[in-house]
């Protein structure tokens, strides 16, 4: 059985740091092999990882509309996309990463996301972690193009306008609740002396607090020489992650 982590939240607040980091932590505990989702269409968990993705599911979906009309006799719709597969999955060391790229256009491609169910379902099993980076309107949670989530963790900054998101997240994934085990809040960049007031914003919020990632010079300095994350040094964000990642290992799967 594989278990599955969605991080979530507003843009800007740090998801695709934590779920670098959570990705570092699960190669150094061995507790591989790890698929990684990038389902935030502004894709940058690759950057962050140290690997380029080439092709997108948004990208394979599109070829197949256009494609559509002349398909090879014999191939249907699902054939291609299985054909398509493994280009839009990206080998690396103790991980695959897997980009989701753009949602939908225009009008409704129902029998596409199925397909894309239908391959997740397959997929998943054979890894024993699924870390999921989404962006903040959770559309592949939403629309159920990605398979059910055993650990929601929502970032939120000192920003109020990060706990707004927060709230809308609560009501989306108050509608699909089945679909959801466990939500917690992960404050990101929260300084000391505001820890507090963010907590007390939370009591509005059904969402357990995890602790808090801390701004961290290492991070900063990775990002801006184009590094990943998956060589930062034992700094503070990362000793942090890895509180967090043993707190949740304390919690069961999703019910
Ligand atoms: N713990 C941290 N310490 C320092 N900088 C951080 C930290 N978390 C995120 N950042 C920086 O903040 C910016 C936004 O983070 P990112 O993870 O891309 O957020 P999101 O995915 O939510 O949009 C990035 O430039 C990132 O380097
Ligand atoms: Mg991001």
């Amino acid at each position: 059985m594989s278990r599955s982590i969605a991080v979530a939240g507003k843009g800007g607040t740090g998801k695709t740091t934590i779920t670098a980091l959570i990705v570092r932590y699960l190669l150094e505990k061995k507790e591989g092999p790890i698929l990684v989702v990038d389902a935030d269409p502004d894709a940058n968990l690759g950057t962050m990882l140290g690997i380029k993705p080439e092709k997108s599911v948004g990208d394979l979906r599109d070829d197949l509309l256009k494609e559509i009309k002349n398909l090879p006799a014999g191939m249907g719709k699902a054939a291609y996309m299985e054909a398509g597969l493994h280009e839009v999955i990206t080998e690396s060391r103790g991980f695959d990463l897997l980009t989701m790229g753009r949602g939908e256009g225009p009008g409704c491609y129902c029998y596409m996301n199925s397909l894309i169910r239908k391959f997740a379902d397959e997929l998943n099993p054979s890894y024993a972690w699924v870390v999921m980076d989404n962006e903040a309107g959770l559309e592949h949670i939403s629309r159920r193009t990605t398979n059910n989530i055993d650990y929601l963790l929502v970032a939120v900054t000192e920003s109020p306008l990060s706990f707004n998101t927060a709230k809308n997240i609560e009501a989306i994934t108050g509608a699909i609740k089945n679909s959801i085990g466990r939500k917690f809040v992960v404050a990101s960049m929260v300084r000391p002396e505001k820890i507090d007031s963010v907590k007390e914003r939370l009591a509005g919020l059904s969402f357990e607090y995890l602790g808090n990632v801390p701004r961290d010079e290492a991070v900063e300095n990775a990002i801006l020489a184009g590094n990943d994350l998956l060589t930062l040094p034992d700094s503070a964000s990362y000793r942090s992650i890895r509180e967090i990642m043993s707190h949740l290992g304390g919690y069961n799967a999703a019910t």
